[in-house]
């Protein structure tokens, strides 16, 4: 099984693992058992997931993260966002055409009480802000539970391929984030107190101070004396002509396709955003054997560190700054996508329009908090924390810190720490959270 597979990575191990088949639209294919549908199909160079009920259009991936719902396909007769659920041997998928259909049983099912679970600390995410809130918590032997909607610990870190920077004693500096991801884990599941549920997505924050979560398939009730929310960040999308065609993904997909998942995606792509996500995207591209046609920026000059700009034009990806996206076009994905100068007052400047050919438009235009869980459990009136992306988008290194901290903060509003927050803790946050 090779094709659209990334079989040689200068970084990554290819770990080995279980081929199966399934069904799409009553074909047979083969994926791996576990991984993504959405990756399963990406892998089989299937790129259109369905049609939208409203103007037929083709629907494939965004976001990877289950944040979009873009992805919905239906798996053994259920709608289902495809880059959240795993694949089984002999799994019937099809494309979703329109909405999905009702079952013809109307009755309601006999509902049982959901299974209750009673917690100290209960977080939402085991990125590196709930993972480093999380050990503060187990070296002071309290219960919590950690959940996290992915099959692995670790959030965004998972997608992290380079080197970080900043010391090596506060942020784990000068290593990769995939492996940071390990150690935190590691540290972690060495701690009594700590219970961790992955593929446990949270759904609601309800008026009787209940957390709804679904584990597997299964709806359980979970209540907390503390709730600490760090559900990291969504990426924002951009309005231009054609960005709903499949093959226009948001940068953090790209980077859960080619590193998590080992998907090559695409062939060759252009990236808008001059960010570090969209600076880094570009070399993880290249890193999985995707051409970078190149990558535009709205600003004069790119937003993330110049030392990544540098690797990427090292690497023969030329950067247009003060350039936008125009459109993107092609029958039912992306084959071209065309970009132009924009003037002083962010306007197109006629006759500067230049047009690739690509089959990926990667959109890394920002990120935005994933918070709305925070706010209704202030609106119940629970005694709720936030850290990491959640609370202010900034880099892992700050995650890590908001984390230590948030972590005692709710230990000392249990009562069960007596001391201080390290000052030097704050000061390192606030230096890590500036831009
Ligand atoms: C696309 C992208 C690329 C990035 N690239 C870099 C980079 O190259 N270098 C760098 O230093 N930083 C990068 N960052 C920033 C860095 O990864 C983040 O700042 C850091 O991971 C934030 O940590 P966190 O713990 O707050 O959130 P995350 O790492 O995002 O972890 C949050 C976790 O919560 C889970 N979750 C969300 N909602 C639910 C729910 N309802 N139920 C259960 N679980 C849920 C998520 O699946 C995830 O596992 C990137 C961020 C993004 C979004
Ligand atoms: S929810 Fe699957 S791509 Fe966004």
């Amino acid at each position: 099984m090779t094709s659209n597979r990334i079989t040689r990575h200068p970084i990554l191990e290819i770990p080995k693992r279980k081929a199966v088949e399934f069904r799409w639209n009553g074909q047979t294919l083969q994926g791996y058992e576990g991984e993504m549908i959405s990756s399963a199909l990406m892998a089989n160079d299937i790129h259109i997931f369905g049609h939208h009920h409203k103007d037929n259009s083709p629907q494939g991936m965004f976001c990877a993260n289950g944040q979009c719902s873009q992805c919905m396909v239906i798996a053994d007769g259920l709608p289902v966002k495809s880059c959240m659920t795993p694949l089984r041997p002999g799994m019937a998928v099809q494309s979703l055409e329109g909405l999905p259909a009702l079952p013809e049983d109307d009755k309601v099912p006999a509902l049982k009480e959901p299974p209750r679970r009673d917690v100290e600390v209960l977080i939402l995410g085991g990125g590196p802000a709930g993972l480093s809130a999380a050990i503060e918590l187990g070296k002071l032997g309290v219960d919590t539970l950690i959940v996290d909607d992915k099959s692995k610990l670790g959030g965004k870190l998972l997608l992290q391929t380079h080197k970080f920077f900043g010391s090596v004693e506060d942020s784990h500096a000068g290593t990769r984030g995939f492996e940071i991801a390990r150690i935190l884990e590691k540290e972690v599941r060495d701690l009594d107190s700590v219970e961790v549920w992955l593929n446990t997505t949270a759904v609601g924050v309800f008026s009787d101070r209940i957390v709804g979560v679904v584990k597997g398939n299964l709806y359980r009730k979970i209540k907390p004396q503390r709730l600490l929310v760090a559900t990291g960040a969504r990426e924002k999308m951009l309005s231009f002509p054609g960005n709903t065609l499949p093959g226009v993904y948001g940068a953090g997909a790209f980077q859960t396709l080619v590193n998590r998942d080992l998907v090559k995606s695409s062939n060759r792509i252009l990236i808008v955003g001059g960010g570090n996500v969209g600076l880094i995207a570009g070399y993880h591209a290249i890193q999985a054997g995707i051409e970078v046609a190149a990558l535009v920026e709205a600003l004069p000059q790119v937003g993330g560190y110049k030392v990544h700009a540098d690797k990427l034009m090292r690497l023969g990806v030329p950067i247009f700054t003060s350039h936008t996206v125009v459109s993107a076009t092609g029958k039912d994905r992306v084959e071209k996508v065309t970009i132009a100068a924009l003037d002083k007052q962010w306007k197109v400047v006629p006759g500067t329009h230049r047009t690739f050919d690509v089959d990926t438009v990667l959109i890394a235009v920002g990120l935005a908090e994933v918070n709305e869980f925070f706010f209704k459990a202030k609106e119940w009136g629970m005694e709720v924390f936030s850290a990491g992306d959640a609370g202010e988008i900034a880099e892992a290194s700050a995650a890590m810190f908001t984390g230590k901290i948030q972590g005692l903060k709710i230990a000392k509003s249990l009562g069960l720490y007596e001391g201080e927050i390290p000052k030097e803790w704050e000061a390192k946050e606030k230096i890590l959270k500036s831009k």
